[in-house]
């Protein structure tokens, strides 16, 4: 495809949802930004003639080829985004499983001899609701539908208004077998997020595996009092204990070779002159090894604990989410890198610490995953990038998996 090509769709995609502030995305799951982007897909499929439906959890599906037919070939991703994300971390993966379907169109394929879809996965990352991949994880039956309903966003609103609020049916959410069965392969192209490919000087890789992860949000319970009138022995303040929070997280993910995060905290009540009442912070974590995973979380449960002790503030927390290790699948992952480079020199196999819907789904269907070079190494922030030249070539590599997989 020529860089060219792939620009002219990008760009009618990357206005929707990005704030002129920052130059980030505000695509938070069914806001007026994220249902313009459902908007721009569902247009941008039924002009390829593409049937789109929309499944019981709100995520998109535009078939080429019989839905009903079985042994599927799935690609595709999210359109929604972290606050202030990058513009390529889902949508790039959408924008190349249609632009796919145009060229294996063009190139005279007729119908696929497995139906093909391009699906759009909603909320992959937990933005609005907290937790990442909810699309996926309803589909799959990994989260109970009656607790997916009840999350708030930062506002109070739950999932099941904001879906009301958006025309869509909530009492539909919930594992849906029948769907997941007609599947018989599912591969997420997406933009690394790292710089594995810029270091090996490759536009495309495949992935080997995704790192366990999960969000545990801490509550630091305190006491609000005055900043002018209370001495500083006799203060109980949850932000010290929230400040240790942070400094036990990094220390401890540095001794693990492990990652920790405290990327979100909220005081209360938020008032310069008083001393915060309560704190809730967010911790994400992530190790090669669930061992590693768990060994880290519980050090800094530890070492915050014994500090509060300190602070005479009181500390609970919570798993939000937890995703176990994921393997993808061996042989789908040998054949895609023997595909994908020139002949003779495979493209590289990386392992990742970031979490998608191809995690998900891998438990479930043979699943792969392609990564695009990022010079900037950068993600889920606005300096996220990738070159429209590296963009073609993943929506080549794109292609040469889709025929591979539907047309052999
Ligand atoms: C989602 O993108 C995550 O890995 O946090
Ligand atoms: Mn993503
Ligand atoms: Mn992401
Ligand atoms: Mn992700």
């Amino acid at each position: 495809m020529t860089p060219d090509r792939f620009a002219a769709l990008w760009r009618s995609l990357e206005p929707i949802g990005r704030d002129p502030g920052s130059g980030g995305y505000l695509r938070y799951s069914w806001s007026r930004s994220d249902l313009a982007a459902r908007e721009w897909f569902v247009e941008e499929a039924l002009d390829r003639d593409l049937e789109v439906e929309t499944d019981g959890n709100g995520n998109l599906w535009a078939w080429w080829g019989d839905p009903e037919g079985g042994d599927a070939v799935v690609t595709g991703s999210h359109l929604d985004s972290v606050p202030h994300g990058g513009a390529y971390d889902g949508p790039l993966g959408v924008v190349s499983g249609l632009l796919a379907i145009d060229l294996l169109r063009e190139r005279g394929h007729g119908e696929p001899r497995r139906p093909i879809a391009v699906a759009v996965f909603t909320e992959e990352e937990g933005g609005r609701f907290g937790v990442p991949c909810l699309g996926s994880r309803l589909l799959t039956g990994s989260l109970d539908p009656a607790k997916a309903l009840r999350l708030r966003d930062r506002d109070g609103v739950t999932l099941a208004d904001a879906m009301t609020a958006a025309d869509v049916d909530p009492s539909r959410l919930g594992a849906d077998p029948a769907r997941l069965q007609r599947i018989g392969a599912f591969v997420e192209l997406h933009v690394e997020q790292g710089r594995a490919l810029v270091d090996l000087d490759r536009p495309v890789g495949v992935a080997s595996a995704i790192w366990p992860h999960g969000r545990w949000r801490f509550t630091l319970t305190g006491e609000g009092n005055h900043a002018g009138t209370t001495a500083m022995a006799d203060r109980h303040d949850p932000m010290l204990t929230f400040a240790y929070l942070v400094l036990a997280a990094n220390k401890e993910a540095r001794l693990a070779d492990a990652l920790a995060t405290v990327g979100r905290v909220a005081a209360r009540p938020g008032a310069t002159n008083a001393i915060a009442a309560e704190v809730t912070a967010w911790l994400d974590a992530r190790a090669p090894e669930q061992s590693t995973l768990d060994g880290l979380v519980a050090a800094v449960v530890q070492r915050v604990s014994e500090r509060a002790a300190r602070d005479g503030t009181k500390v609970s927390w919570t798993a939000e989410s937890l995703t176990p290790v994921v393997d993808f699948d061996g042989g789908l992952r040998d054949r895609l890198a023997v595909l994908l480079g020139p002949a003779g020199s495979p493209a590289p196999v990386l392992p990742t610490g970031a979490g998608h819907d191809a995690g998900v789904l891998a438990a479930h269907v043979p699943t792969a995953m392609l990564f695009v070079r990022n010079p900037s190494g950068v993600s889920h922030a606005p300096a996220e990038w990738a070159s429209d030249v590296d963009c073609a070539a993943g929506v080549d590599a794109l292609t040469a998996a889709l025929a591979d997989l539907a047309f052999r």
